[in-house]
């Protein structure tokens, strides 16, 4: 039994880093990944690249100048235009789709996606990734069902209309979802998160309702789950690792209308290397979180190194605001692994 595992630099390619207080206090959580895509669905949305410079001045100076790289989004809306496109190309590496209503901020998202067809074209001509939170917001459709009913309605006609354009299905959480990844061929990638990994929707419903758990997608079957993990652990190609770590303080989660979104930036690498190691996999963990992402951006692997190491069993703690603490994510079992060292580049002889 090994009780260190060293990995190249790990990459986080779907975070939610917030703005004001709370990037301050959950910026910190995030410093051991060498890079993030960081979502743009701030209020008011990122939504032009004047924005996303600003966006991107305020994470470096919340994360000290340090070793931590922000990969910037935009936030598409039906008034984005392919300039916009030409003019966030030059400071972005994703855009991302947020059906209208489908979560957390995404009010301005898109209404209409078949409209936006010129912007995802300038998007492919630029290289720019097409980030997708996958679900659909029918209210006829079951909230269990919008992922995979977003896999027909909406991702399959528009990977049609917009050939070559790459894309991420973000946060899966179905077996339709890795199955559409499996099939889709080289541009179509799939994210997976840490939490989807170790809750299912017993844990979120069964015995009590456990706000912590709520997150969008929201958490399926176990069998999903079971698939999720065979999927991470196995080494299915294109499926890399996305935190969704999507912080809200207490207050804003534990009311009669609670937010969805799970903090979990600072346990991932906690939770993966415990579900890693229960399947007998733990040397596919450094293709999940720093290889494959790396390569479907086309960005170089990282080459400073992360530890962690086995440690007495522990529960997170809380994260203190002046909004009000911040709960992070709590998996259904006590952790066992600690980050221990993390070296960028420059540190490493
Ligand atoms: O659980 C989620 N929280 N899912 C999302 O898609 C958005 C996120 C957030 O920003 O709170
Ligand atoms: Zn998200």
């Amino acid at each position: 039994m090994t009780d260190t595992i060293t990995l190249r630099r790990p990459d986080d390619w779907h975070l939610h880093l917030r703005d004001g207080v709370l990037l301050a206090a959950v910026a910190p959580g995030s410093a051991h990944f060498a890079r993030a895509i960081v979502m743009p669905n701030l209020v008011p949305p990122v939504v032009d690249a004047a924005m996303v410079r600003a966006y991107r001045e305020r994470i470096v100076a919340a994360t000290g100048g340090g070793s931590f790289e922000p990969l910037m989004t935009l936030y598409l809306t039906d008034g984005t235009s392919p300039d916009d496109i030409d003019d966030a190309a030059t400071v972005c590496t994703a855009a991302k789709l947020y059906p209208a209503h489908a979560t957390t901020n995404s009010a301005a998202g898109v209404t209409d996606v078949e409209a936006l067809t010129p912007v995802l074209e300038r998007m492919a001509e630029r290289g720019l990734v097409l980030c997708v939170h996958g679900e659909v917001t029918d209210a006829d459709v079951d909230v269990f069902d919008r992922e995979a009913v977003f896999l027909e309605r909406v991702l399959e006609p528009l990977r049609r209309r917009v050939p070559g354009l790459r894309v991420v299905l973000e946060h899966m959480s179905t077996r339709a979802a890795l199955a559409y990844v499996a099939d889709g061929g080289d541009d179509l990638a799939g994210t997976i998160t840490a939490h989807h990994l170790v809750i299912d929707r017993n844990d979120l419903l069964a015995g009590g309702i456990r706000p912590h758990n709520y997150c969008l997608p929201i958490v399926k079957r176990r069998a999903d789950r079971e698939a999720l993990v065979a999927a991470a652990t196995g080494g299915a190609p294109r499926v890399f690792f996305g935190s969704d770590s999507a912080p809200h303080t207490d207050p804003n989660k534990l009311g009669p209308c609670g937010a969805a979104g799970c903090f979990a930036a600072p346990v991932a690498l906690a939770i993966l290397a415990t579900v890693f190691e229960e399947v007998g996999a733990l040397d596919r963990l450094e293709a999940f979180v720093a290889e494959r992402g790396a390569d479907f951006y086309g960005l170089p692997r990282n080459d400073g190194v992360l530890r962690l190491a086995r440690c007495a069993p522990y529960a997170p703690a809380s994260v203190a605001t002046p909004d009000g603490p911040i709960a992070v994510f709590a998996p259904p079992f006590a952790l066992s692994w600690a980050v221990t060292v993390q070296e960028s580049a420059e540190a490493t002889p």
